[in-house]
Formats: structure tokens, sequence, C-alpha cells
């Protein structure tokens, strides 16, 4: 992707043309598709402080909500999460920080194709595939083997310092709440855990700035995340644009301040043989204001094999997913395009 496809220089030329890589198909276009307004009982809330730590009445309560949202929505948010609102702050300065730079400076860290590792456009692999309006930055940060030094920015100076202890405390999270998941599907707590072995961390800044033409483009295609969890930070004062879908229509998920939005990944609904879903959803663009969201993947050890658990399968509710190894799937999911719940299709069972 050159300078003339970088969405951040071709606002700045305060034109309103979009560029025809960007203009989507009628069929994809936000407008084409129902959309509901906000409503504050959309997207549930989970209170992770009633689950670590509230009475054995509210931590039931909790344990029921947590249960209906994976069941139902596959999306959360999650409030009194325990990580400092401070932390959550700098995490967000030090991200528009980077995406303010200078084109040539972020040009220093290069999106590697096939990794999703760097700057730039991620799951383009074509010169015929549209382009989401949207500049990522992204880097693997656990187990340290997949840190690739050259990516890890020297500016603004305590970015890379901010990623890692942001990282930290997200990981904790993931941890616990994978427990609290294990345990509204009545399997031991730790089973994912034990499962997971030393599990890969990622962190994928999303920026995108207004659009003249919001109707036309997307900020990010339809897709779902090839993890087993996603934890994603919508910046202070942006402008709404995570939408999922359910029910056949793309629901917007509104910011709440402080509050963390927690997605079902492939690798939970591959293991809960489909209970829980990896729910399909994308980014639109605004008109005015730009917008930047900070993504937490967190998944498997490459080398583990993984498959529905055995305990969830019956003959009601018979094996719908083969056994493959998760790292070979990692490798499939970020050398596709996002492609809706397409790339999961890797690991269903065919029938013939
Ligand atoms: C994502 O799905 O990775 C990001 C969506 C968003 O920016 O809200
Ligand atoms: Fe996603």
């Amino acid at each position: 992707v050159g300078h003339i496809d970088d969405v951040q220089e071709l606002r700045k030329t305060k034109s309103s043309n979009i560029p025809e890589r960007f203009i989507r198909d009628k069929t994809e276009r936000p407008t084409q598709h129902k959309s509901i307004p906000y409503s504050s009982n959309n997207i549930p809330i989970i209170d992770l402080s009633k689950l670590l730590k509230g009475s054995k009445d509210q931590f039931f309560t909790e344990i029921l909500k947590l249960r209906n949202s994976c069941q139902e929505w596959g999306f959360f948010q999650v409030i009194n999460h325990g990580i400092d609102s401070e932390l959550v702050e700098r995490i967000e300065k030090v991200g528009k920080e980077f995406f303010m730079m200078p084109l040539e400076e972020k040009q220093k860290y290069p999106m590697i194709p096939g990794t999703v590792q760097g700057y730039g456009q991620a799951f383009v692999f074509s010169e015929d595939q549209k382009l989401d309006w949207c500049n990522m930055f992204a880097l693997g940060v656990e187990p340290h083997y997949l840190r690739n030094p050259k990516l890890w920015p020297t500016k603004p100076s305590n970015f890379s310092e901010t990623v890692e202890i942001y990282s930290r405390e997200i990981r904790k999270l993931c941890k616990n709440l994978l427990k609290y998941i294990a345990i509204t599907l009545s399997l031991k707590d730790d089973v994912f855990e034990e499962m997971f072995g030393v599990a890969v961390q990622a962190v994928r800044m999303n920026y995108y700035p207004a659009c003249p033409r919001p109707d036309l483009v997307l900020g990010l295609s339809p897709h779902s995340d090839g993890s087993a969890l996603t934890v994603l930070q919508q910046g202070k004062g942006s402008s709404v644009g995570l939408q999922i879908i359910k029910d056949n229509t793309w629901i917007p998920v509104h910011p709440i301040p402080n509050a963390l939005v927690i997605n079902i990944g492939d690798t939970i609904e591959v293991l809960t043989n489909g209970k829980y879903k990896s729910v399909e959803h994308r980014a639109v663009t605004h008109k005015e204001k730009d917008r930047l969201s900070i993504v937490t993947f967190y998944a498997p050890s490459y080398e583990i094999e993984l498959g529905p658990i055995p305990e969830l399968l019956d003959d009601k509710n018979p094996c719908k997913y083969r056994r493959y190894n998760h790292g070979e799937y990692s490798k499939h999911y970020v050398t596709n395009k996002l492609q809706g719940k397409k790339t999961l299709e890797f690991a269903k069972v065919k029938d013939d």
C-alpha cells in the first residue's frame, strides 16, 4: 500500500472524491443493511467486580448474565474490570500520537503481509480487493518470540513501554474472563488455561480517519476474530464505529466510558462446538470524526491441537468441527482477506 492508499493522507487532501478501491459494491455498503439506533439494552454489560468479589448471589446472577451474553450475543461490555483508567487513557494517547506522526515515520514499521504486524493495511492480497478506510498498527506481544524488535516503535518515546504494561493487564483480564466463561459452561474453571499453553497475545490499533462518504466505504470489512477472546477499547470521544450482526441486523456498539468490549473468537466457537459463537462484526466510518480502537487478541499457543470439548458433545449436539492445529488456523486466518465467517470453514466438519 503506497502513499496514495493511506487513508490519513487521503483525508489530508480534503477531497470528497473517494478512490475507486475504497468504494464498496452496493450490497456491501453500510446503508444497504438495516441498522437499528442505540438503545441502552443493546449489548449486555458484565460487572466484573461482581464476579471477582461479589456476594454469592451477585456472583450467580452475573454468571447467568455472562452465559446469556456468550450464547445470545457473542459480545458484551465489561465494567469494573480493574484496569486503571489512567493506563487506559495512556494507551489511547500513545496510540493517537503514533498515528499522528508523519507517514515517513510510520512507514519505518511496514506491515509484513501474512503476519499482521506493523503499520499499514492488513489482509490485502489482491489488486482487485476493496480497501478498508483504516490504518492499522499491529504487534505480536506474547510469547516473547513473537516480538519483532524492528517493529516496536521508538517514537512516541513511551509507546512500547505502555503497550507492554497495558498488555500485561489485559492478559490478566482475559484469564479471568476465560475462567468465568468455563464456569458458565459447567466446566472446570481452569479448562482453557490448561488447554492453551502459553497463550498468544497480539495488539492492533485501528485508526479510522473521518470519511467524506461514510455511505460508500467500510472502516473494516466484516469478519469474525481468529482469537479465543478479543478485548476492544474504543477511544474516548470517538464516534460509534463498531457494528455486530444480530438477527441479520447490524447493531452499533456504543462506547461506554471505561468499559471494554469483549467478544468470543473462533477458538471458543470451536471448543464449545458452536454453543458460543464468534459473531461477525465490522466497522463503519464517520463524516466528521476520527476513531481509534485498540484491540487485543488472546489465543492458544500455536502448538495446540483444538477441537470441540468432549463434555459439550452428545447425541443432540454432534461434533461440528474437526481437530486442527491452532498455529495452522492462525496462518490461514492472516493469509486470507477478511471474509465474514468464511474463514472458520477451515475447521468445519464437511458433510458429504
Ligand atoms: C476489530 O474488529 O478488530 C476492530 C473493530 C473496531 O474498530 O471497533
Ligand atoms: Fe474483529
